[in-house]
């Protein structure tokens, strides 16, 4: 019902993407979605490239007057860096092009570039890591944005922080107040709630910078205010925790997702991991104990915050590069150095709030449906009062 795509090289023209089925009506602010973007830039251990793009948002089509229209909408994210790349990735060839290339012949472990250069049958890894690039996620964080401008009338809200940078952890689980008043600020650091915890991860971020190496680590994504029943637990794929996994493990380099608190309840009894279920008769609502569950269970949403976190890799390319190989002569090299990030997980949460709002935004319209919003409210509103006098 609801889909995106995304279409784009790192150092090409613009970022394109496209969302289609979102209905009309949606009011659309477009500092906000700017805001999104301008919040994917930060933090401490980025590299050069995100000091020269200030990306900002153009919506060419589905967008008039500030609201959705129900037609697709299109959405493009210039490269800044784009002009000093013209002679290198032309999209028409030229005479002399071959020297001005800049081929990528000593592929870095961990990235693409190998494997992608084989699969594509291409003499090096230049345009495979042009795609791989998450650059991308600039057209991921735009997308999510529309979605949270479409959630937010539902009271839903979407944020994040950041709880583990290389052995760093936050050893506490912080108040929604807190992340919110975090994703407020107008400087960021590391994205962690507590200030001694983010200096103890700046720390491991600097060892990082120092000896030429780079950092992990792990983003919470906190989803507020959703109603219980988005998702289903009647077949595979309308599982929404199946289906926020692959969102976030579809990021580049995140490798594992967890969902609640699954990795200490995976270590413990059941008995200290379920979260009890109470009755409160004056407010006529269901408590529960805790949310260790992390807002899902039978992969619907119970109606507690829904807790996703996402692990990342250190970053693969190293300034002190690892053992690689130069694809002409098959000898053995050192792998390949361009300008890189040493640290992105908070820009990486950034990233997780937006696919975690495109996926409940799929939800939310296959459960309430709706050519304009009017009508999603309308069904939503019915819906809701249903569950209150459940
Ligand atoms: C926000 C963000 C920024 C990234 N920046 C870099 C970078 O500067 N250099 C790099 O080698 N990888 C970077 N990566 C990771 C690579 O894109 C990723 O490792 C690569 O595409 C291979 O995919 P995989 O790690 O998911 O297997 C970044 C990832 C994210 C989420």
């Amino acid at each position: 019902m609801l889909r995106f795509e995304t279409a784009g090289e790192s150092h090409g023209e613009c970022l394109v993407a496209t969302l289609t089925g979102l209905p009309s009506g949606v009011p659309i602010d477009i500092s906000r979605i700017d805001r999104e973007l301008w919040r994917r830039q930060q933090g401490f251990g980025r590299g050069g490239r995100m000091k020269i793009e200030t990306d900002r948002v153009h919506f060419v089509s589905g967008i008039r007057h500030s609201q959705t229209i129900g037609s697709p909408i299109a959405i493009l994210l210039a490269n800044k860096d784009w002009k000093n790349w013209t002679d290198v990735l032309p999209v028409e060839d030229y005479e002399g092009s071959e020297e001005k290339k800049k081929p990528l012949n000593r592929p870095r472990p961990g990235h693409a570039d190998l494997a992608g250069a084989i699969k594509y049958n291409q003499p090096d890894a230049r345009y495979v890591l042009e795609r791989a690039s998450a650059r991308e996620t600039t057209a991921r964080v735009a997308v999510g944005a529309v979605c949270k401008e479409f959630l937010r009338n539902f009271g839903v809200t979407v944020l994040s922080h950041v709880v583990a940078v290389g052995h760093e952890r936050l050893e506490r689980q912080p108040a929604w107040a807190e992340i919110e008043a975090l994703c407020q600020k107008d400087e960021v650091l590391l994205g962690c709630v507590d200030g001694d915890t983010e200096q103890r991860f700046k720390a491991v971020v600097d060892k990082a910078f120092r000896t030429g190496d780079t950092v992990g680590g792990v983003f919470e994504v906190v989803a507020h205010g959703l109603p219980i029943g988005l998702g289903s637990h009647i077949a595979w794929d309308t599982r929404l925790d199946g289906r926020l996994a692959q969102a976030i493990v579809s990021m580049q380099a995140v490798k594992g997702v967890e969902i609640g608190f699954a990795a200490d309840g995976a270590s413990s009894f059941g008995s200290k991991v379920q979260d009890t279920i109470g009755y409160n008769k004056d407010e006529r609502v269901f408590t529960r104990g805790a949310n260790r569950a992390g807002g899902l269970e039978g992969g619907m949403t119970n109606g507690q915050d829904l807790i996703v976190r996402g692990l990342l890799k250190p970053i693969s390319t190293l300034r002190r590069p690892l053992e690689s190989v130069d694809l002409p002569t098959r000898e053995s090299a050192s792998a390949a150095y361009e300008r890189s990030d040493v640290c992105v997980v908070p820009a990486a949460g950034v990233i997780g709030e937006a696919m975690v709002s495109i996926v409940l935004t799929q939800a939310m319209l296959e459960k309430f449906g709706g050519d304009s919003l009017g009508e999603t409210l309308r069904n939503f509103e019915g819906y809701q009062k249903q569950v209150r006098e459940y």
